[in-house]
């Protein structure tokens, strides 16, 4: 194991966080403590993605790192979620399945280790659908009509609202209530969708006189959203991200292309690092507290040019990146072993879903 910066165990050594996100490694101190209180089943962590292509190192900093911390702690069920990515893209299949396999090998480069998480697909658990259906039968349409992530999501499409779509928090309910799992680690936007898991396991608890089910609570993560290298959001479509699979030589290219100080036109014109909205936020994200300082000394005093800033920044990246680029080596040559790791880990994660409908049925008197 190197040193590198973002590799989970070492970024509670983070200097640019204050003492308290670093004892948590980026999450909420006070949603730790009380975890500590959670009955032990209660503790087991569900989260999942959309197979919607590669990652970048924007997924890394803000979800993945935490996911990779989180299963040094808990029982961890991280999935794919392939039913999710037909809400949308029903009718744009073609590159499904690698987009899947490309998605478990940057989980794997990140850190994700099958060994203590277990890794599967939506799609290989057919229970997900039966307990969606009988999900769906509790659930008030008003739930989801008003659900506003789901909104937002409907105002980018070019479409009506189909019926799969206005079931997608159904859906992810079923996801993480299927494992029986308590503790979502999600982003802001995905807390109206939890709100919505919690609605219904208590009314499935309350309609049919159990405690089958814990209300699920969300993990939010601290860390702010790193910016895309033209200062835009890091997003696959605008050409400004840094993918988990580009290679050194990559990053040192698209970091050479990263915004910086406007003011600074020529070499000799001194810079302001609080207006270099991404080279200098890059080296808070990446670099020891001595190097962010002096980057800001040079950049102030002109006695740093931008390009040797940014080679500097790119070397940070790259050192943060390598253990990432070693388990990818690992695995990249082997698109089989991925496959196998997944579908092990359905096996797993299906029959702690079996055992869950059966528990389901059970309680609703099904024949
Ligand atoms: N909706 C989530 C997203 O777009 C992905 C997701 C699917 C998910 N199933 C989940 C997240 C279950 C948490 C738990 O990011
Ligand atoms: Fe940004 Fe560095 Fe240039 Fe200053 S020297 S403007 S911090 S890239």
């Amino acid at each position: 194991m190197t040193d590198s910066l973002i590799d989970p165990p070492q970024i509670s050594e983070h200097p640019a966080e204050s003492e308290a996100e670093r004892s948590t490694e980026g999450i909420q101190t006070e949603t730790l403590q009380s975890i500590q209180a959670l009955p032990a089943t209660a503790k087991t962590v569900m989260s999942g993605m959309r197979p919607t292509g590669k990652l970048h190192l924007g997924h890394y900093m803000g979800v993945l790192r935490n996911w990779v911390s989180l299963q040094e702690q808990y029982p961890c069920f991280f999935m794919v979620a392939d039913w999710h990515a037909l809400t949308t893209k029903y009718d744009d299949t073609d590159s499904l399945k690698d987009n899947i396999l490309d998605m478990a090998l940057d989980w794997l480069a990140a850190g994700i280790d099958p060994g203590k998480s277990t890794m599967y697909v939506q799609s290989a658990i057919p229970e997900e659908a039966e307990l969606h259906l009988l999900f769906s039968m509790i659930t008030p349409a008003k739930w989801v009509q008003t659900d506003p992530t789901l909104k937002d999501m409907v105002a980018m499409l070019h479409e009506d609202l189909s019926y799969g779509l206005l079931g997608y928090p159904i859906l992810q309910t079923v996801d993480i209530l299927c494992v029986r799992a308590g503790l979502v680690p999600v982003g802001k936007d995905q807390l109206a969708h939890l709100e919505i898991s919690r609605d219904i396991a208590r009314r499935f608890n309350h309609i049919y006189k159990t405690d089958l089910f814990v209300e699920p609570r969300p993990l939010l993560t601290e860390t702010p959203l790193l910016i895309g290298l033209d200062g835009r959001k890091m997003g696959k479509s605008y050409n400004n991200a840094i993918f988990l699979s580009d290679s050194a030589d990559e990053t040192l290219k698209k970091v050479k292309t990263a915004i910086t100080d406007p003011a600074r036109v020529k070499r000799t014109d001194p810079g302001d690092p609080q207006n270099c909205e991404v080279v200098y936020k890059y080296y808070e994200a990446f670099a020891p507290l001595a190097a962010q300082n002096l980057a800001a000394e040079e950049c102030r005093t002109a006695t740093r040019g931008c390009m040797d800033c940014k080679k500097t920044l790119a070397e940070f990246i790259n050192e943060a990146m390598a253990p990432m680029r070693e388990r990818r080596a690992l695995y990249a040559s082997d698109r089989a072993q991925v496959e196998q790791i997944l579908r092990e880990g359905g096996e797993k994660a299906r029959e702690t879903c079996q055992e869950t409908l059966r528990k389901v049925k059970d309680v609703m008197k099904l024949f």
